[in-house]
C-alpha cells in the first residue's frame, strides 16, 4: 500500500530495512519508508509503537541495530545528528529560560556564526512569521504554552533547514490551543515548503495536516497512506480500528461474484464490494463506517441485506445521531446520520435492521 511513494530521486528521508532494539526490546522491525520533499509526513500510532524511536533515527540521536537511513539522497547513517541539517520541535519547547525570546531564536544562528545584522533581521522575520513580532526582548516564561510553542518552532525554522521533525510538539496545550497551532503549523508547512515528519498519537490531528500517514504498532508500519486512503481502503483490521469509528463483523466468504457475500456465526449474510484476491471460504472481517449505516425498523421492507438487533442507545450531537445497535452475538453497532429536522425516531429497544450499500462494506483480513 505504498500508494503516493517517493522514488529514491525525490526523497528527503528514505529507511531501508531499519531496526532498532533495545536490549530485548524490538522497538523497530526492519522499516522501509520514504518521506518525499515538501511533504507533511506523520507518524501514527498508539504509545509504544516505536514513533520517536524511528524519529530520533531519522535525526541521528540513534544508531539503528540494522539497516540503512538516507537523508537528501545520501546514506546519514554513520553520520553525527549535529552534521544532518534538519531542525527539531518537542513537546517541552525546550527554550532556554535565561535568555530573552530573541537570543533563544538567534541562538543556533550564532552557533553558525552568522553576522550579526543578519541575526537581526533574520530573528525579525521568523517571529513575524509566528505572529509575535512584539516579544523579542521578554523571557520565555512570560510567554502562555502556546505562544513559547510559536518561539521553538522559529528558533527551528530560523536557520532554515530543509527537514524539521517534530516530537507530539502540541501534546502539553489545551484542545482548543491545539487546534490553532495546527492550523499554524500548516500554514507554515505551506509558506516555507519545508519537508516535516511529524509524530502524534492523534489521529485527527494526523488526519487533518498530513499528505501521508504511517499507521504504526508494535514497532512496524500496518499501512502508509493519504487521509483518504487510510479511511477508506484501510489495509487491514488494524487500521480501520484505529482510524476513524468503524464496525467490523467477522464471518466466511460464501460467493464472490462481482460483490462478496460473507456469512456470519448466526447464518446472516451481508455483502461488501469486491477487492482483489478475496476467494470462498476465507475467514474475513467486513468494515462499514458508521456514517455508512441506514437504521430501520425491523418490519419495514428493504432491498439491501442487513442485520438486525435491537436498538440500545440513540444519542444526539448537534449536527449527527449516533444509535447503538446489539447484535445477536452481543456485538454493538454504530450508525451515524445527520440530524435533520423531522427525522424519523425509533423507540430504544425496538428491533431494526440495520444494512449498507454494497460499495460502502469492506472485506479485510489480517496482516499476514
Ligand atoms: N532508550 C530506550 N531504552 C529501552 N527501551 C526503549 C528506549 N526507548 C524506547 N524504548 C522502547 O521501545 C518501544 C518504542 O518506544 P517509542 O519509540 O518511545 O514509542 P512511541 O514514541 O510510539 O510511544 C517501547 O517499547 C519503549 O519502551
Ligand atoms: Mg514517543
Amino acid at each position: 500500500m505504498n500508494q503516493g511513494q517517493p522514488t529514491a530521486a525525490n526523497a528527503m528521508v528514505e529507511l531501508r530495512g531499519v531496526s532498532k532494539n533495545f536490549g530485548s526490546v524490538e522497538a523497530l522491525k526492519a522499516v522501509d519508508l520514504a518521506v518525499a520533499k515538501g511533504q507533511f509526513f506523520s507518524l501514527l500510532g498508539p504509545s509504544g509503537s516505536g514513533k520517536t524511536t524511528l524519529l530520533n533515527l531519522i535525526s541521528g540521536t540513534f544508531k539503528p541495530t540494522a539497516g540503512r537511513v538516507f537523508i537528501d539522497g545520501k546514506d546519514a547513517t554513520d553520520l553525527h545528528a549535529s552534521k544532518r541539517g534538519l531542525g527539531m520541535v518537542f513537546q517541552n519547547y525546550a527554550l532556554m529560560p535565561h535568555m530573552t525570546i530573541f537570543e533563544n531564536i538567534a541562538f543556533p544562528l550564532k552557533v553558525r556564526k552568522v553576522p550579526s545584522a543578519e541575526i537581526k533581521k533574520r530573528v525579525e522575520e521568523v517571529l513575524e512569521l509566528v505572529r509575535l513580532p512584539d516579544v523579542g526582548a521578554r523571557r520565555p516564561k512570560e510567554l502562555s504554552g502556546g505562544q513559547q510553542q510559536r518561539i521553538s518552532f522559529a528558533r527551528c525554522i530560523v536557520y532554515r533547514p530543509s527537514l524539521i521533525l517534530m516530537d507530539e510538539p502540541l501534546g502539553a496545550l489545551d484542545k482548543k490551543l491545539r487546534k490553532e497551532m495546527q492550523l499554524e503549523i500548516s500554514r507554515l508547512h505551506r509558506e516555507l515548503n519545508i519537508t516535516m515528519v511529524y509524530v502524534t498519537h492523534d489521529q485527527e490531528e494526523a488526519l487533518t495536516m498530513s499528505d501521508q500517514i504511517v499507521v504504526m504498532s508494535n514497532g512496524q508500519i500496518e499501512q502508509i497512506g493519504t487521509a483518504e486512503e487510510l479511511y477508506f481502503h484501510p489495509a487491514n483490521p488494524y487500521t480501520a480500528d484505529f482510524i476513524g469509528d468503524s464496525n467490523l463483523v467477522y464471518g466466511r466468504v460464501k460467493a464472490v461474484n462481482g460483490s462478496v457475500q460473507v456469512t456470519l456465526d448466526d447464518g446472516s449474510i451481508v455483502m461488501a464490494r469486491a477487492e482483489e484476491g478475496v476467494s470462498i471460504g476465507d475467514a474475513v472481517q467486513v468494515l462499514v463506517r458508521p456514517e455508512s449505516v441506514i437504521v430501520q425498523a425491523a418490519d419495514k421492507p428493504s432491498d439491501l441485506p442487513g442485520l438486525t438487533g435491537k436498538l440500545v442507545e440513540t444519542m444526539v450531537f448537534g449536527a449527527v445521531v449516533k444509535h447503538f445497535i446489539n447484535l445477536p452475538d452481543g456485538r454493538l453497532f454504530e450508525a451515524t446520520e445527520i440530524n435533520r429536522r423531522g427525522l424519523e425516531r425509533i423507540a430504544l429497544g425496538a428491533q431494526v435492521r440495520v444494512s449498507w450499500r454494497v460499495e460502502d462494506g469492506l472485506v479485510l483480513r489480517d496482516r499476514l
